[in-house]
């Protein structure tokens, strides 16, 4: 009989090595366990230890040995190129063993890195495949960063090779990778051997000679490579994360424990069935993209979809619902953002009418705050469930959801539903950090979740287990530190409001407003600067940043914040979409010198800002709301 929410839950978290044994049967191994978890050395944990098996033999090569060969494994819909491909399991083994050649061919081994800064193009995923087919560690760079902040993940991952192609598609800009490619190389300290290029069509790059090969020439020429197993707790790959500096964490995600808790969420969280067409709308780039365009949907044997275009001006806010009906696609998974994007441009959901999507079966939204209006037009717009469903890069899938799979629960406006199985998620006390008390319910406080974190959450940070520590582990031992505050109601809701930490979520991208200070710091006539987040109607969050300009400046105030924005976009990118910044006379302190940027972003935001008690001068403050109100910002 199957089991219940409530019955699942409660096995999960009293026996999670039975548990997670049981759904690890899902999974081809080559070589078993030797114990499910190992917790003999806590903080650290790690699931599955000494079992051996290949990511890419269980998303491609296994469904093909078994039969399934011509189902279809992907569909690329590139509406910026006008173009549709289909790739069946073997087709796209077939590929992605060509290309795990190639990587071989330029001296790639088990554990070495590949860095991969591609646009939603197929090759993309070959290229993860590619790297998982061989043991090779990749590491997705998304499309939207700067050369710097590649340069800095290059740094740290240390690529032997990196693959790239010549541009990505912004609705109808073509935007040149390779130039970024280059500086970046010429930035960073590690060098790596071999850069494989993909050439599109609409865009040649210039290829540097020893260095870089033509992406197409070097897989016809390679000989397809095998799949190698490697052990479970061994890297797949490094996902970078923004902190709260300008150095971004290196997420490290397993072999193992991650195939295991991503087939088994697919099912069980996301209702999906083998065979069924399941599409997520982000990028490659970031985790939504790896776990739910590339991973969990081969790992299931379903279809998936990729998707080179945006929500709107693609050609039209009717974009996703010709996606849907044209690939029959069953559940279909992208950020509230997207969906504002299409609520402005076509309210009455006039676009929707027309489709034949009698097949879609539920929407699922993450990334960010689902905000109520917006889930109650896509619930009204749609007439299926609008599951909000709350996770991180680091947790690598869901904390907490509507598990649609195990037993579909009431929904909450507001409510990222309960905590999935094998999530022990506690409200602690922020204040009381170090030590543990627990909130009670109702109460506000930071989210935390008790160790161990179930397969598939992040061991560790890239070679820095310290780091790792001192950032998640340490606030509240014995617990994983999410640096999302809010609140479990009476029914065991998760309500999540607000990052505890410098983050701020822009358009469902994460970013540091502590590393956007760093970039401004940087301008040489700025002597003081504070970034905060505003509430965006479209984008969630947008940053804003506040200038100081050092002493005997004369230049027009004008010309400066020009400049900043500039800088932001060249060393951090066009994703960070910084375009406000304004200089100020001073920034409002407490008398111990702290930036009041709450209070900051109260005015901005044209809340209610009682004046702190500690303030230095509050004449700064009341000069910051007459230049936040000049600028369109409602201060009261
Ligand atoms: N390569 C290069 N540039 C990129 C890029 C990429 N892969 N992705 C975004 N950019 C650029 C955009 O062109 C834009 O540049 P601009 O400032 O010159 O206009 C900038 O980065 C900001 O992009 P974005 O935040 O996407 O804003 P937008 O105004 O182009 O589109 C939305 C707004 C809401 C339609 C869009 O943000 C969206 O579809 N969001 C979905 C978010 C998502 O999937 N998140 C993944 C996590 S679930
Ligand atoms: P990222 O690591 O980029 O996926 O961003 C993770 C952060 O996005 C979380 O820590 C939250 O702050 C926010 N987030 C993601 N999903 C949700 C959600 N459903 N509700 C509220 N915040 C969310």
């Amino acid at each position: 009989m199957p089991r219940g929410y409530a019955e699942t839950y409660r096995r999960a978290l009293e026996c999670p090595e039975e548990f997670w044994a049981e759904a690890a049967e899902a999974i081809d191994w080559e070589r078993r366990w030797e114990r499910v978890l190992d917790a003999s050395r806590p903080p650290f944990y790690r699931w599955f230890p000494g079992a051996r098996l290949n990511t890419c033999w269980n998303a491609l090569d296994r469904h093909v040995a078994a039969g399934r060969g011509e189902r279809m494994a992907l569909i690329w819909d590139s509406p910026v190129t006008g173009q549709i491909l289909r790739f069946t399991y073997r087709e796209l083994r077939d590929e992605v063993a060509r290309l795990a050649g190639a990587l071989a061919g330029l001296g790639v081994v088990m554990g070495d890195r590949v860095l991969i800064y591609m646009p939603m193009v197929p090759e993309a995923a070959f290229a993860m495949l590619a790297c998982a087919r061989i043991g090779a560690i990749h590491s997705v760079v998304f499309g939207g960063f700067a050369a710097h902040e590649l340069a800095t993940r290059i740094d740290d991952a240390k690529p032997r090779v990196i693959l790239s192609a010549s541009c990505g598609i912004e609705v109808n800009r073509i935007i040149p990778y390779k130039p970024l490619l280059d500086a970046a190389i010429v930035e960073a300290s590690a060098k790596p051997e071999h850069c494989v290029i993909l050439q599109r069509p609409m865009c040649q790059a210039e290829l540097v000679g020893g260095r870089d090969h033509d992406w197409y020439e070097l897989a016809a020429a390679a000989r397809p490579a095998d799949c190698v197993p490697v052990l479970a707790t061994d890297p797949l790959y490094i996902l970078y994360t923004s902190g709260t500096t300008g150095v971004p964490k290196g997420v490290v995600r397993d072999n193992g424990g991650h195939a295991v808790a991503l087939h088994w969420s697919l099912r069980n969280i996301y209702g999906v069935h083998p065979n069924e067409v399941f599409w997520t709308a982000s990028d490659v780039g970031w985790v939504v993209g790896h776990s739910y365009i590339v991973y969990a949907p081969l790992l299931l044997g379903c279809t998936t979809v990729m998707y080179e275009g945006k929500p709107v001006g693609t050609p039209d806010a009717g974009a996703f619902w010709r996606v849907i009906e044209q690939h029959r696609v069953r559940v279909f998974f992208t950020a509230p953002t997207a969906f504002r994007a299409i609520k402005r441009e076509d309210p009455d959901g006039l676009l929707i009418r027309g489709r034949d999507l009698g097949e879609f079966r539920a929407l699922f939204l993450a990334g960010e705050r689902a905000d109520p209006p917006t889930v109650a037009w896509a619930e009204e717009q749609l007439g299926i469930p609008v599951i909000d469903h709350w996770w991180q890069t680091e947790t690598g899938w869901p904390i907490a959801a509507n598990c649609l799979g195990i037993e579909p629960l009431p929904v909450k406006h507001g409510s990222a539903t309960r905590a999935v199985p094998g999530w022990d998620v506690r409200v602690l006390d922020a204040e009381a950090k170090g030590a543990r008390r627990e909130l009670a319910p109702g109460e506000i406080g930071a989210l935390a979740v008790k160790l161990p974190l179930p397969p598939g959450a992040l061991p560790t940070l890239w070679q820095a287990d310290d780091k790792f520590v001192a950032a998640y582990l340490s606030a509240f031992p014995g617990f994983y530190q999410t640096a999302d505050a809010g609140l479990i109601d009476g029914d065991g809701y998760i309500h999540v409001m607000t990052r505890t930490d410098d983050i701020i979520n822009v358009a469902a991208h994460r970013l540091s407003t502590g590393e956007i200070e760093e970039v401004l710091a940087a301008h040489p006539d700025v002597a003081e600067c504070a970034v905060i987040g505003v509430a965006d109607a479209l984008k969630g969050q947008v940053p804003l940043g506040l200038l100081v300009l050092k002493a005997g400046v004369v230049r027009p105030a004008g010309e400066v914040e020009r400049e900043a924005m500039q800088l932001v976009r060249d060393r951090i990118g066009p994703v960070a979409s910084f375009k406000t910044a304004l200089v100020v006379a001073g920034l409002p302190k407490t008398r111990s010198g702290k930036i009041l940027r709450g209070t900051m972003r109260k005015i901005a935001e044209g809340e209610d800002y009682p004046l702190p008690a500690t303030i230095d001068d509050p004449a700064i403050l009341v000069e910051i709301a007459r230049v936040l109100g000049t600028a369109g910002y409602a201060a009261r």
